[in-house]
């Protein structure tokens, strides 16, 4: 099921809308970091930043065959082979990576869809005791030149109330601002998560590294400007 209010302007202005190096600084997304995963690629936006400043692979998923191609493409040019992308219904299937196998997992502009929740405890799921699950979204305030409507815009105190039902450790999450208009919160998994670690089945189907894409045949998904429910 796509998540509401998930579809998006056109890749140039979505991405004047977003300092993206700034944005994986101040969550310190660099050299350190093996694997990565990420909920939704969109545009590549992220994808490509983050895949160049991490060691290990990246491992993303988007439910729109066009989102998949278009970062493919983009993987393509900038010479990326530690990018793995996957055209998957995570809200239906999980990740399909395995448990603890990921640093850190990126749900970035996706947690004001239905069922944060669970989105957030199959984040919490895939990375290692002690990695991150980094959250970014659009600030709570009606001068925004986009983002979801106010009634379903998440505060950053509901997603961190989110995230404690999830399990994961908000007690160093406070929000980080990301001018010009996100925020970005980081929790992080603690060792007592296990119980809550079975909500979204996985097929440990995408967890070999390397670089490919999986999933959703032509790559011609819908275009963007054809797009309802915009974020
Ligand atoms: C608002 S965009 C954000 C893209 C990217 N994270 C960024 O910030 O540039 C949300 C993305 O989530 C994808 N998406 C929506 N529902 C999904 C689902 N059920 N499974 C996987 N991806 C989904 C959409 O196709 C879209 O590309």
């Amino acid at each position: 099921m796509r998540l509401r209010e998930s579809g998006m302007p056109e890749e140039a202005y979505w991405e004047t809308l977003l300092d993206v190096e700034l944005i994986l600084d101040r969550l310190a997304l660099d050299r350190r970091l093996g694997h990565v995963a990420e909920l939704g690629c969109g545009y590549g936006t992220f994808t490509i930043p983050v895949a160049r400043r991490i060691a290990g692979i990246l491992y993303s998923f988007d439910i729109d065959a066009f989102m998949i191609a278009r970062t493919q493409e983009r993987a393509l040019t900038a010479g990326m082979h530690n990018i793995h992308l996957e055209c998957r219904d995570v809200v239906a299937e999980g990740l399909g990576l395995d448990e603890a196998s990921m640093d850190v997992c990126l749900l970035f502009n996706i947690v004001h869809g239905e069922e944060p929740v669970r989105l957030l405890r199959e984040a919490a799921r895939v990375v290692k005791v002690g990695g991150s699950v980094h959250v970014i979204h659009w600030r709570y305030d009606l001068t925004t030149p986009r983002g979801p409507s106010m009634d379903i815009r998440p505060r950053p105190e509901q997603i961190i109330a989110w995230a404690e039902e999830a399990g994961l450790d908000s007690s160093k999450s406070s929000p980080v601002d990301m001018p010009p208009w996100h925020y970005g919160l980081t929790f992080l998994r603690p060792p007592s998560t296990d119980q809550q670690l079975t909500t979204l089945a996985p097929d440990n189907s995408a967890s070999s590294p390397g670089p490919r894409v999986r999933g959703c045949g032509s790559g011609r998904g819908t275009s963007p400007r054809s797009r309802r429910n915009a974020t």
